[in-house]
């Protein structure tokens, strides 16, 4: 069968076209890549893992109305997605202080933040990624007052719907980000959410240990990394079912 060709090639995902007008492929490889520090290396099996969970979360999102870019998995490192023109700002959202932002604010790592707090960050390939703020963005023309409202009432959603259900299994959202986009049909366009939802993007700490489950193991060098990301599907409930898809042919 020929190869379906290759629209862009990212780090840790690749983008395929897609069975029909605004559709694409998108795959999921193991590849790791953080900018702090810079460190790049493979996590075997993540590819596989992020591509179910990011499915499950954005499957959930949708049953409560908040728009995303998903459509369906096509098997363990793939999924079918709608076209969007993403928004050259992401969105950070944080409940409880990590990282550099912990630095930066001289909290200890850790601290309940007094509300959950949102960030805009402009996306760049080669500087570190600059916190901007709405005159920036309007400015440049990065984003709308509009576009920027939809970002922030759709973030406090998410937060709202992935706190609950990271609670629910032992899980603390400690922070994550977002990107969106702009799906548009026939004259209508809207912001939804795109690209995953995974450990990749979110800080997820054990509730009773506060150890990370997420890329932050990887980041810092800790053991077990793959094992978080699975560890979190499992919490979920989601890892049976990884267990029970055949593997896709390698790319
Ligand atoms: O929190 P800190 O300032 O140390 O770092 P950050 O890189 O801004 O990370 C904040 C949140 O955004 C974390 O949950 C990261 O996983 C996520 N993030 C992301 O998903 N993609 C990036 N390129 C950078 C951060």
């Amino acid at each position: 069968m020929a190869r379906r060709r290759c629209v862009y090639e990212g780090r840790e995902k690749d983008l395929f076209e897609g069975p029909g007008p605004g559709l694409l492929v998108q795959h999921f490889k193991d590849a790791a890549w953080v900018r702090r520090p810079r460190k790049v290396g493979v996590i075997d099996g993540k590819g596989v893992i992020n591509n179910r969970i990011s499915a499950y979360l954005m499957t959930r999102l949708t049953e409560i109305r908040v728009p995303t870019n998903f459509v369906r998995c096509l098997n363990m490192r793939e999924q079918l997605i709608h076209e969007v023109e993403v928004l050259p700002v992401e969105v950070v959202v944080r409940n409880i202080a990590a990282g550099e932002f912990a630095e930066k604010f001289e909290l200890t790592e850790g601290t309940v933040l007094p509300r959950s707090i949102i960030e805009f960050y402009l996306r760049s390939e080669d500087i570190t990624d600059p916190l901007v703020s709405e005159e920036h963005m309007t400015a440049f023309g990065w984003a709308s007052t509009h576009d920027i409202d939809d970002m922030v009432h759709l973030s406090m959603r998410v937060n709202d719907f992935m706190t609950g259900l990271f609670t629910g299994v032992g899980i603390r959202l400690v922070d994550f980000s977002l990107t969106f986009g702009r799906l548009y049909h026939e004259d209508d366009m809207r912001l939804v959410v795109a690209d995953e939802i995974s450990p990749d993007r979110c800080r997820l700490w054990d509730a009773r240990t506060n150890e990370p489950m997420d890329k932050d193991r990887f980041a810092r060098d800790l053991d077990n990394v793959v094992e978080g990301y699975r560890e979190v599907a499992t919490r979920l409930g989601i890892l049976s079912e990884l267990n029970n898809l055949s593997e896709a042919p390698g790319r």
